[in-house]
């Protein structure tokens, strides 16, 4: 039986491949459903019954993850920050939260990741095992891009690669992991990958050939890795989908429409518009003339006049305007996305650096 189970989330590295977002938003508190993906995971950690967090940041986005989190008191946990000063992989934030970690077994998150159901399932399992570590693995589409786990016909762990470029299975290693304190020992011992990091798909490898016990488990529900463009429109389709209840909070006037499961905040005003669930408005938007379709989320402070919209994210502050068919699009705070009828096919675009535009 394991006792005083730790947590610690990974909330650092660069976002490259959500850039230009990125250049200003940690990928973690990029919104999913209108709440940043950190929330779910600092909630799915509380619901688990562990208080005591370990938050690792980087210098370039640390101030912002701690503006957010706080202490922790909001989601009723402590969270403890440590400061990885180089993104030099995983494994190597595990050992920069040595001091924190000390020899308690841990749940360690990456903080971009979410799971179906949440983590207590496997918290509890292992609590009260005797495993050294379990790993949970998801059967998906291309394993190359993730750390890949070989199992044997009795479902036993026989290898463990990280971005390899022959697959040997499609099994998925899931960024949740738990740990007791061996895992210390296996990643000092580890040498830097081809992309220069310590990679903690290493060390659990070591683990097994020290012979120690490693369970892993093959999730059946959805498993969200927020990291690239398309992945965070998934996710907010599969939030929006399976999380969302209905609540309306803002005005709608007589001749709009609402349908289905749908969030619309407080101070929110919908006028002469359908919106057709699941979708998600903040505070302080103003729908008009407008149709919003399903698995759009809408951040606070936004106005859409005479325009439709479906699967799509747009964050606080955007105006848009005379848009008809706005699709499978991410726009950033503060955007402006306006049809200008007065111009003859001409197309003015004013766009910061790494914007994609596909007209
Ligand atoms: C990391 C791990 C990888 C794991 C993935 C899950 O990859 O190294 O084994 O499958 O997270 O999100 P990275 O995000 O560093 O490319």
């Amino acid at each position: 039986m394991k006792k005083n189970i730790k947590a610690l989330i990974l909330s650092g590295g660069k976002g490259t491949r959500l850039k230009p977002l990125t250049t200003t938003i940690p990928k973690q508190l990029l919104p999913v459903a209108n709440k940043p993906i950190l929330s779910y995971v600092i909630d799915q950690i509380a619901e688990a019954g562990i208080s005591d967090v370990g938050m690792i940041i980087a210098p370039e986005t640390g101030n912002l993850i701690k503006e957010f989190a706080g202490d922790g008191s909001k989601w009723g946990v402590k969270i403890t920050y440590i400061m990885q000063a180089d993104p030099l992989g995983l494994a190597h934030a595990v050992s920069t939260a040595g001091e924190f970690l000390g020899t308690s077994p841990f749940l360690m998150f990456l903080g971009d990741n979410l799971i179906q159901g949440g983590v207590k399932k496997f918290v509890d399992q292992f609590r009260s095992d005797d495993s050294d570590s379990l790993i949970l693995l998801k059967s998906v589409p291309d394993p190359r891009l993730f750390g890949v786990a070989e199992i044997d016909r009795n479902g036993a762990l026989v290898k463990l690669v990280e971005k390899p470029k022959k697959p040997k299975s499609d099994l998925a290693i899931v960024g949740v992991y738990l740990f007791n304190k061996h895992i210390h020992s296996a990643i000092k011992s580890l040498k830097p990958s081809w992309r220069g990091e310590l990679e903690i798909t290493d060390a659990i490898q070591k683990m097994i050939e020290s012979n120690r016990q490693v369970g892993s488990y093959i999730l059946q529900g959805w498993w969200l890795d927020t990291g690239k463009k398309d992945d965070m429109l998934e996710a907010n389709r599969v939030v929006l989908d399976d999380l969302l209840k209905r609540e309306i909070q803002g005005k709608i006037d007589s001749k709009s429409r609402v349908a289905g499961r749908v969030e619309i905040r407080k101070g929110t005003e919908i006028i002469n518009s359908r919106v057709r669930g699941p979708v998600s408005i903040s505070e302080g938007c103003r729908i008009v003339n407008s149709f919003i379709g399903p698995f759009t989320s809408i951040g606070a402070r936004s106005v859409v006049e005479d325009s439709s919209i479906e699967h799509s994210v747009i964050l606080e502050g955007c105006h848009i305007k005379r848009i008809e068919r706005l699709e499978d699009s991410i726009i950033g705070r503060a955007c402006k996305v306006i049809y200008d009828e007065s111009s003859f096919r001409n197309k003015k675009l004013f766009l910061g650096d790494d914007a994609i535009v596909e007209l």
